[in-house]
């Protein structure tokens, strides 16, 4: 499964890339307000230090708005991937920008058979949001098994499953379990995933050890 990282915070992506982890960024309109700036010139920045996929969401909600500044963002890099919300419009630009050539992902997928649309629009990924499925008390994850099992019924649909709006490391596990193509993950929680304190306890343990035998490795 690969790793997206889900920020629009340079200095975040600096860090976590340093891990060799990350195979992708997605930012979305929250995103880039949180972290303020030029919206092209974050991307441009993003873009420049990550090689995979950076999703950069348009802003218009009719489908020539879409296909316009999509156009535009993927002017911005060749690793832009443009998203653009799960609507009739948006399927229509989805299939237009695909048709340049530029990656697509659709975003704002809540149901099995609205992925399967992205699908037959030629998504490059669809974005599933587990967690606002969970806070509206249904199970997140049952959606991603869902269009996972649509999508294996048929070779022809080659859209990737982004696994997004990940809240936690249990997220996490459960997405790579069922086989979503890629979790974008936030950095708080990627970080997380390398916690355990059994780990920790462990550790300190075997050094409080070595510490007895009065050797050096060197
Ligand atoms: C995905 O591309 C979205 O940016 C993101 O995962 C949304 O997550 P949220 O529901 O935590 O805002």
């Amino acid at each position: 499964m690969k790793f997206f990282v889900d920020t629009a915070d340079i200095a975040e992506i600096k860090d976590l890339i340093a891990t060799g982890l990350v195979d992708g960024i997605t930012t979305n309109p929250s995103l880039v307000a949180k972290a303020g700036g030029d919206f092209k010139e974050i991307i441009a920045g993003i873009c420049s230090i990550v090689p995979g996929p950076v999703s950069a969401e348009v802003a218009a909600t009719d489908a020539a708005g879409m296909v316009k500044e999509g156009r535009t963002l993927a002017r911005i890099a060749g690793n832009v991937a443009v998203k653009v919300p799960l609507t009739w419009d948006g399927l229509q630009a989805c299939r237009a920008l695909t048709g340049d050539g530029t990656m697509v992902n659709v975003t704002l997928c809540f149901s099995a058979t609205q992925a399967l649309l992205a699908a037959k629009a030629g998504a490059t990924f669809v974005s599933p949001f587990v967690g606002r499925l969970d806070d509206a008390g249904q199970d997140g994850m049952e959606l991603v098994r869902e269009i996972r099992t649509v999508y294996d019924n048929y070779a022809d649909l080659r859209t990737q499953i982004l696994a997004a709006s990940i809240r936690n490391v249990v997220h996490v596990k459960q997405a790579a379990m069922i086989g979503a193509d890629v979790a974008t993950i936030p950095p708080a929680v990627l970080r997380a995933l390398v916690r355990h304190p059994l780990t920790d306890k462990g550790l300190e343990q075997f050094l409080a050890d070595w510490r007895k035998t009065g050797q050096g490795i060197a």
